[in-house]
């Protein structure tokens, strides 16, 4: 089968037709999507009639599969991004799970409180919305290029905290217990960083995470995250993914940011994700 690829917004994301995930997938077609990968940052695999496994097994071509703390029972390196639980009842809003999950509705990057942020994740629309729900995503290289001066001054050279806590204190999800503290203390990344496989400089920032920013006092560092995410969050810097049953994304978590837009919640929507494990920590640019 031929494999495709087609742009779906200038700035980033492009539609890739000719895989079925469930199959083999050899050397040269990985060459070619994993080329697509670093050039477009948001890939969207259409179609994918695919069991958990089956997406636990295409991820490994890309790198080591996270298995997060809170996971599924069934598929260990499945996270769940659903607001039905394994009883296939449907969650309210105000259950934990629901309140953490809506901290995606705020721009962040995957895992960037981790020593090693991870290198990017896989989404499998299984019950989509049509009520919202939709992802988006944003190119962080195009940001940083284009970050007007006063900006680029403070980010350069600079150092931002990230923190898996944060989530309570915004969304008021489960306080972390001692022994999650423990396992996820903050961490430092460079503000500015280079893409270890493009080169290219980016601004990576997690709003979600982002408790402290080098040098400043706790008021200027919400600031400064908070202007630096305005400005990211422009259309031109954006594509937003509209979903449909059994589409697969698959984005790079090293120079994008993503958020989802609310959508009702007394409509089902489940979803699976695979988060690719990092395999360098943050360089400075
Ligand atoms: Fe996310």
């Amino acid at each position: 089968m031929t494999v495709t690829v087609k742009a779906r917004h200038p700035a980033l994301g492009a539609e890739v037709r000719g895989i079925d995930m469930r199959l083999p997938m050899d050397a040269e077609t990985l060459r070619l999507v994993s080329d697509a990968w670093m050039k477009h940052l948001v890939l969207v695999f259409p179609d994918q009639h695919i069991t958990d496994r089956e997406h636990v097994t295409f991820t490994r071509h890309f790198g080591d599969v996270e298995i997060f703390h809170q996971t599924s029972d069934r598929v260990a390196e499945i996270f769940l991004v659903s607001n039905v639980d394994e009883e296939g009842r449907l969650m309210r809003p105000s259950e934990p799970s629901q309140k953490q999950l809506s901290s995606s509705q705020q721009w962040h990057t995957d895992s960037s409180y981790r020593p090693l942020p991870s290198m990017g994740s896989l989404l499998h629309g299984i019950e989509i919305s049509r009520t919202g729900g939709i992802t988006q995503f944003i190119n962080m290289y195009l940001v940083y290029d284009d970050l007007p001066e006063s900006l680029r001054r403070d980010v350069e050279g600079r150092r931002a905290r990230h923190d898996f806590g944060m989530l309570h204190r915004i969304v008021g999800s489960t306080k972390p217990t001692a022994e999650e503290q423990a396992a996820m203390p903050p961490v430092w990344h460079p503000m500015v960083r280079r893409h270890p496989v493009t080169g290219r400089k980016s601004l990576y920032i997690s709003s979600i995470y982002n408790d402290a920013v080098e040098g400043m006092d706790e008021t200027a560092s919400a600031g400064l995250i908070a202007d630096l995410t305005a400005f990211a969050a422009q259309p031109k810097y954006m594509y937003r993914h509209e979903w449909e049953p059994d589409d697969v994304l698959m984005w790079d978590n090293r120079c994008t940011v993503h958020a989802v837009t609310p959508h009702d919640p007394n409509e089902r929507r489940v979803m699976h994700r695979t988060t690719i494990v990092g395999r360098e920590p943050v360089t400075a640019a």
